[in-house]
């Protein structure tokens, strides 16, 4: 059985999640081996019903359950920032509480195949508050960035298997080796596993790469990169596939055995978008994407080949429908959220029953959405 936490978080999260989850109810009705709780609290939304981003009860929610699957985190309409300044600290937290320590990304770019984005994603430029010190504006302020090989090996041997995944595509491993310790120990590592797994990764200068990825009609197959570097250059290629809206992102503890909690946490990379929020016009292709990583993950289900029929339902969608809004050229016709979602359920082969995400409460303000 593998118990799927649901946190839907700021904004649009609520909404773009609504099919995948519409989806895990079907499966959980049919008898499959899942169970789905929540909607928890998170983010700016649990700050409002709370008072915390991250209350206790979706800390025990996440003990309690395998995986996460969130919608997004950042601000809400009707929240000022000045009154919850950083919901994002929220996600940081479950990765450090969870040591959620790798984030793989798909990006799924249109008329081409995906691209795959490995980093570390704590540690390093992601490393946790006691690397940092905080200024007033009068003192120094410090981020340490501190890579330990063990880490940084587990990063480089994932890629790997992405990249063998992707024969005759290019994998680029990207550091700033002219000038970092940690880039050159980086370098280091990926010359080894490259050498000893006879698997090519080129080597490049994040600066170069991030040239390469916005000026090369060709996209590499596999990024392997550090946190920080990983984080600019996934923007890159969503910016490349056309939308923010076309990445999954798992955030996963390679390690980790099932029965001591969350393992990993799903969402579609993209922010809240709190301008949208209600608008049902987003793009949900990255929740889809998210929920297709989470069934190949979770090991009851891996061996049933839902992934890989999420994927082709959603891949049939991308490639046959009018675009949601982000991807249509000016005057174009478009489909609008629970239209895309109808399609992805008509190219499974079944009508979803219910839509179940209950709207998350926030109350009514002046506040201007940003
Ligand atoms: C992302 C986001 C996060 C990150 C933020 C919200 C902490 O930008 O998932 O890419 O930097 O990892
Ligand atoms: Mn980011």
């Amino acid at each position: 059985m593998s118990t799927i936490a649901l946190l839907p978080g700021d904004g649009i999260g609520t909404e773009v999640l609504d099919g995948p989850v519409t989806y895990l109810r079907q499966l959980e009705r049919d008898g499959l081996p899942v169970r789905v709780t929540g909607p928890f609290p998170y983010g700016t939304t649990g700050w409002v019903q709370t008072g915390s981003t991250l209350p206790p009860e979706t800390m025990q929610a996440c003990r309690e359950a395998d995986v996460v699957l969130s919608g997004a985190v950042g601000t809400h309409p009707a929240v000022s920032s000045e009154d919850c300044p950083n919901p994002e600290a929220a996600l940081i937290a479950l990765r450090h509480e969870f040591d959620l320590r790798v984030s793989v990304r798909t990006v799924r770019v249109p008329g081409d195949d995906d691209v795959v984005i490995v980093r570390n994603i704590t540690g390093g430029a992601y490393a946790g508050p006691d690397q940092r010190v905080e200024s007033d504006g009068t003192g120094c302020a410090e981020d340490r960035i501190v890579l330990d090989p063990a880490k940084v090996q587990e990063v480089l041997d994932i890629a790997i298997e992405q990249a063998r995944a992707k024969p005759g595509r290019r994998a680029i491993s990207v550091d700033k080796a002219s000038v970092y310790a940690t880039s050159r120990l980086w370098r280091r590592l990926s010359l080894s596993t490259s050498a000893s797994t006879g698997v090519r990764l080129e080597n490049l200068n994040v600066d170069r790469a991030a040239y390469e990825l916005v000026k090369h009609h060709e996209l590499p197959g596999v990024i392997v990169t550090e946190g920080l570097f990983g984080d600019i250059l996934s923007d890159i290629v969503c910016a490349r596939a056309g939308s923010p809206a076309l990445c999954g992102s798992a955030t996963i503890n390679p390690g980790r055995g099932f029965g001591n909690g969350i393992t990993a946490l799903f969402e579609p990379a993209h922010g809240s978008s709190p301008h949208r929020t209600g608008s049902r016009r987003s793009n949900p292709t990255g929740a889809w994407l998210a929920l297709a990583d989470l069934l190949a993950w979770c090991p009851d289900l891996s061996g049933l080949g839902l992934h890989a029929e999420v994927r082709s339902a959603l891949d049939q969608v991308i490639t046959t429908a009018p675009p949601t809004y982000d991807l249509a050229p000016p005057g174009a016709a478009t489909i609008d959220l629970d239209e895309f979602n109808e399609r992805v359920f008509e190219a499974l082969g079944h009508q979803p029953t219910a839509v179940t995400v209950p709207p998350q409460q926030v109350p009514p303000s002046s506040q201007e959405a940003r």
